[in-house]
């Protein structure tokens, strides 16, 4: 017992708990510096703020009037302090994910910006490759990574990773360039199938055949070698049935599944089972008796007994009225054994768990190895 008789272990975890909430403090108030964004990424968040407010003030405030006065007027705006004031005033106002990170940057470039809008000529290059490329050195151009944005690896044919992966740090000035595939491709260049998938005819990899370990093609019949839990049967691999050798302790039963089994515990009134549920039970506890694969007491068994000779009794009753009523009308006591036989097939089939039949065959069978 520890302080206050706390429980050793609650106060550790009272004490990782208050570690964790203390250090999430410490995160919360640095906004602008969110640990997922990349200075590229942040770089390009702003260029596409310029570019919105740029096109936002295309048109300028001159309206009406003499067209060509107009077009001097708007020519002389197009690169004016005055709509580089307005640009900036919007500057990252639209933005939604990560504001805080844009204005950080808009402040930071205020200067770049400027000499961008006064001394690079507007149609030479844009804006991204100006500021985040060569100026800044935030980013790399697309295909190219690192700091001195070396070229992603290509394939023969000049696709990056084969056309099956991403290279790291792609478009940054971060990451190794090596390629990260996509699932079911491997390689420098994700150019070969990874483990369990197989080249098609096309050139992509799909997945084997869950029976297979390594295949040539997408069916059973195309492994190399069969996957665990199955087996090469003329040329196919199998699902093994592992249930037929008794893997599972005798409190269990067994469940076989495609590659592979389960082990479940027998409901608790069985002393073994063959499957789910109290009506499954293939043995008992020594207090009770296997009735039609329940487990009951002697007793209930002897009151499903006594319930069968009962109903059977009744059955002869019937069966002696209808005997006797042939006797004055044929017709008429036939209708009405067809309307008996139509009840009591219909109350054995569905309203009773064991018939009639099933019982008393039970009970000859159980009295025949009693005395044999
Ligand atoms: C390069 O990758 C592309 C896309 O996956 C593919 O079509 C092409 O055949 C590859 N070139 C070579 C030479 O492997
Ligand atoms: C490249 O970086 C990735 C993580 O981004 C890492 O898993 C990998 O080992 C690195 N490769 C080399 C060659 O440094
Ligand atoms: C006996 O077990 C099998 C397999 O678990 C199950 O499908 C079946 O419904 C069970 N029978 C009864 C009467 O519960
Ligand atoms: C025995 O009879 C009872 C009452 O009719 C019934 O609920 C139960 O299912 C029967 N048990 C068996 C094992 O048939």
């Amino acid at each position: 017992m520890g302080i206050f008789g706390m429980p050793k272990k609650s106060l550790l975890l009272l004490f990782i708990f208050c570690e964790l909430a203390g250090s999430n403090k410490i995160a919360v108030p640095d906004k602008s510096a969110s640990p997922k964004l990349s200075s590229c990424r942040r770089c390009k968040i702003l260029t596409d703020s310029f570019k919105h407010w740029l096109d936002k003030t295309s048109r300028g405030k001159y309206e009406g009037g003499d067209a060509a006065w107009e077009e001097t007027k708007l020519k002389s705006y197009s690169r004016s302090e005055i709509r580089l004031t307005e640009i900036q005033e919007g500057l990252c106002s639209e933005v939604k994910l990560h504001q805080d990170a844009c204005y950080a940057i808009a402040e930071e470039a205020e200067q770049v910006l400027e000499k961008w809008w006064f001394h690079q000529d507007p149609g030479s290059e844009d804006l991204y490759t100006w500021l985040c490329i060569e100026t800044l050195k935030e980013c790399c151009p697309s295909k190219h990574f690192g700091n001195e944005c070396a070229p992603c690896p290509l394939n023969e044919s000049n696709e990056v990773c084969s056309g099956h992966g991403r290279c790291d740090g792609a478009g940054t000035r971060q990451g190794n360039g090596t390629c990260i595939c996509k699932k079911g491709y491997s390689g420098e260049l994700c150019e070969d199938c990874a483990k369990n998938f197989y080249k098609t005819k096309v050139g992509s990899c799909d997945k084997c055949d869950k029976s297979c370990n390594g295949c040539s093609g997408g069916d059973d019949s195309s492994c190399i070698s069969c996957n665990t839990g199955w087996q090469l049967q003329s040329g196919v691999c199998v699902d093994v049935n592992e249930c037929e050798t008794s893997i599972c302790t005798s409190k269990q039963y067994c469940i076989n599944t495609d590659g592979s089994y389960s082990c479940q515990e027998c409901e608790t009134s069985c002393l073994t089972c063959s499957g789910e549920g109290p009506a499954n039970c293939t043995s008992c506890d020594p207090d009770t008796v296997l009735w039609f694969g329940m487990c009951v007491s002697p007793d209930q068994k002897q009151k499903n007994v006594t319930e069968t000779y009962k109903r059977i009794a009744q059955y002869v009753g019937l069966l002696t009225i209808v005997m006797y009523m042939a006797q004055k009308s044929t017709i008429f006591a036939s209708i009405v054994a067809v309307f008996i036989a139509i009840v009591i097939v219909y109350l054995e089939k569905t309203t009773l768990r064991n018939s009639s039949i099933d019982v008393t065959m039970q009970i000859l069978q159980e009295f025949y190895s009693q005395h044999q």
